[in-house]
């Protein structure tokens, strides 16, 4: 080990999503330690919101909207990126999707394509595009943001589920696939963690005591809860494992 082994000053990162929730919280950590930042989203305001929370720490992120199923938008955002910064370093595929839905065999195949294509074909279009920057500086971090719901089948989300099983079973394909060019790719399991995206759960009390009754450690997660872990497998700490996902759920799973 290094003392600067959380330095990220030579680095240029990538957090999909990054205007609010998990994404936001690894995008300022990665940026605090010295990273240059890109964040993606679909709305401006959103990352207009973000931008200015960044200011106000001193520091400085770059936006561009940018919906990652569409190949196009995805195409556009790493033309900005190349022409910015010549180079990609770190991607953080954070964007993820849900809604309540019914069980699989009763969904329609809107409701399971829009899901796919958000978690699922989102990760292999962003990665993909990025892959292609990484090889050129020499190797990546690749970390995906997946979750507990990838190996545990819960009802009102069966096809997130799926979709998350997909991202993990991505994450090692793309590992082995991509070691011999240094890209590492991981991935980061939370539980239930405290944002936009969950709050019809843990913003009904009956609900969050029942889901926190499943926790050992008593507690949903922060998004700061799960930024250690990105920032282990996206620094040269790191360096050694890929094809790997952390589950951070304060002890569910186990
Ligand atoms: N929160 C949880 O309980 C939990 C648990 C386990 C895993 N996760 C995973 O953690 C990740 C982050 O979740 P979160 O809770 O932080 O979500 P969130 O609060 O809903 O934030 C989602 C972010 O992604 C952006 N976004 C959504 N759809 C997009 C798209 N198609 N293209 C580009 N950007 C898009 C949103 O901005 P715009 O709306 O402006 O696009 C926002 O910045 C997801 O992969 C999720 O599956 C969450």
């Amino acid at each position: 080990m290094r003392d600067n082994d959380l330095d990220f000053s030579s680095k240029v990162a990538l957090v999909t999503g990054g205007s609010r929730g998990i994404g936001k919280n690894i995008a300022l950590n990665l940026a605090r330690r010295g990273s240059q930042v890109v964040i993606c989203g679909r709305k401006q305001e959103n990352l207009d919101k973000a931008r200015e929370e960044f200011s106000k720490t001193g520091l400085e992120v770059l936006t561009h909207v940018s919906h990652v199923a569409k190949a196009e938008q995805v195409s556009a955002l790493f033309h900005e990126i190349e022409e910015r910064f010549g180079r990609l370093d770190i991607l953080v595929n954070n964007v993820g999707m849900n809604l309540l839905t019914p069980s699989v065999a009763d969904a329609d195949e809107v409701l399971w394509d829009k899901i796919i294509e958000v978690n699922l074909k989102g990760t292999f279009l962003v990665s993909k595009a990025a892959v292609g920057l990484m090889r050129n500086s020499g190797g990546g971090k690749i970390i995906n943001i997946s979750s507990i719901a990838a190996r545990k089948a819960a009802p009102g989300m069966g096809i997130y589920c799926v979709a998350k099983a997909g991202v993990e079973m991505l994450t090692k394909v793309m590992a082995v696939e991509l070691a011999k060019d240094r890209i590492n790719v991981n991935a980061v399991a939370p539980c239930m963690v405290r944002t936009k995206f969950s709050q019809p759960f843990w913003g009904n009390e009956d609900m969050l005591r029942e889901i926190t009754k499943t926790i050992p450690m008593g507690r949903i997660a922060e998004p700061s809860d799960v930024v250690g872990a990105v920032l282990f497998l996206a620094s040269e700490l790191g360096d050694f494992v890929t094809g790997e996902v952390i589950t951070v759920d304060g002890g569910t799973m186990a």
